[in-house]
């Protein structure tokens, strides 16, 4: 590189960066070493976002591209790294459709599996492959203590969160021999628009600025796992042992959290 020229700047993809933890990461990682490729549906909050990213000196470059859109994601993400490969990638879009979702019929559940499974099975996959072809790169998957912390009548939603962990279990160690680091995000309760709407108050809740700069330190020392926070995962599992389920749903229910309407 000639001496004059700019330095590298590294390239982070980032998926769902329109509200809560997505944008928060986008933020906390925008600089003028940063080029930020930002994927979400939502055109007007991407913009918004990027703006922001670009103040603190990021090249950004957004696509707001749904990520169940398998065939439009690929295209568009390979046209954003192109010559530049893809330094880090957050997979992070997801939804829930309120605490309840009903069992009869069975389409919201489906919906969320859609985006939170095979979205993210699919964005990981376009990743990967140019990560591996390089032998470099790092992904961070963002998980949930659903993933193995079942919440009773979030069925849809607990069942994405353990397919995908159960994904980036299997792949972690070839991904590793391949030069590709993978660390899984496990958030507890964090306080975006998904919190919201479930209508969920916790004292123990964490904003998304904070589940941000947890997240980025566990990139930065290439964690394999990380709780966001820890204490969350640890409260939830005492309460898990003492609290029988019946209760815990009770408890929800009587606390006004959100039961799933179309
Ligand atoms: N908040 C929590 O307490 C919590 C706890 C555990 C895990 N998580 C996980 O953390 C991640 C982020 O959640 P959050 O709390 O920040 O939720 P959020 O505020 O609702 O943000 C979700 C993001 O995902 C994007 N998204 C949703 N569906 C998409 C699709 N089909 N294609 C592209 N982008 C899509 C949304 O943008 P558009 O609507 O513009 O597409 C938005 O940017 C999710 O995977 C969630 O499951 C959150």
């Amino acid at each position: 590189m000639p001496p004059d020229s700019p330095p590298r700047r590294r390239s982070i993809c980032i998926t769902g960066a329109s509200r809560g933890i997505g944008r928060a990461l986008a933020l906390r990682l925008a600089g003028p070493d940063a080029y930020l490729m930002l994927f979400a549906r939502d055109a007007e909050r991407l913009d918004a976002v990027a703006s922001a990213c670009r103040q603190r000196g990021a090249e950004v470059l957004v696509s707001a591209t749904d990520v169940t859109d398998f065939a439009a994601f690929s295209a568009a993400m390979r046209s954003a790294c192109r010559d530049r490969g893809i330094d880090l990638a957050i997979v992070n879009a997801g939804v829930s459709k309120g605490i309840f979702e009903p069992l009869f019929p069975i389409d919201a559940s489906i919906d969320i599996v859609r985006t939170n499974l095979l979205g993210a099975m699919h964005t990981i996959s376009v990743v990967a492959r140019e990560m591996t072809e390089r032998g470099a790169g790092h992904l961070a998957v963002i998980l949930s203590l659903s993933a193995f912390l079942f919440s009773p009548g979030s069925h849809g939603y607990c069942a994405s969160k353990a397919g995908l962990r159960a994904f980036a279990k299997s792949l972690r160690d070839p991904l590793d021999e391949c030069g590709v680091r993978l660390t899984e995000v496990y958030p507890g309760i964090v306080r975006t628009a998904m919190y919201e709407r479930m209508g969920l108050r916790s004292p123990f809740s964490i904003s998304a600025e904070r589940a941000a700069e947890l997240i980025e330190q566990a990139i930065e020392r290439r964690r394999r796992t990380v709780y966001v926070p820890l204490r969350h995962v640890l409260l939830l599992r005492l309460a898990k042992a003492l609290v029988p389920t019946s209760l815990v749903r009770r408890t929800l229910m009587r606390s006004g959290a959100e039961v799933y309407a179309e």
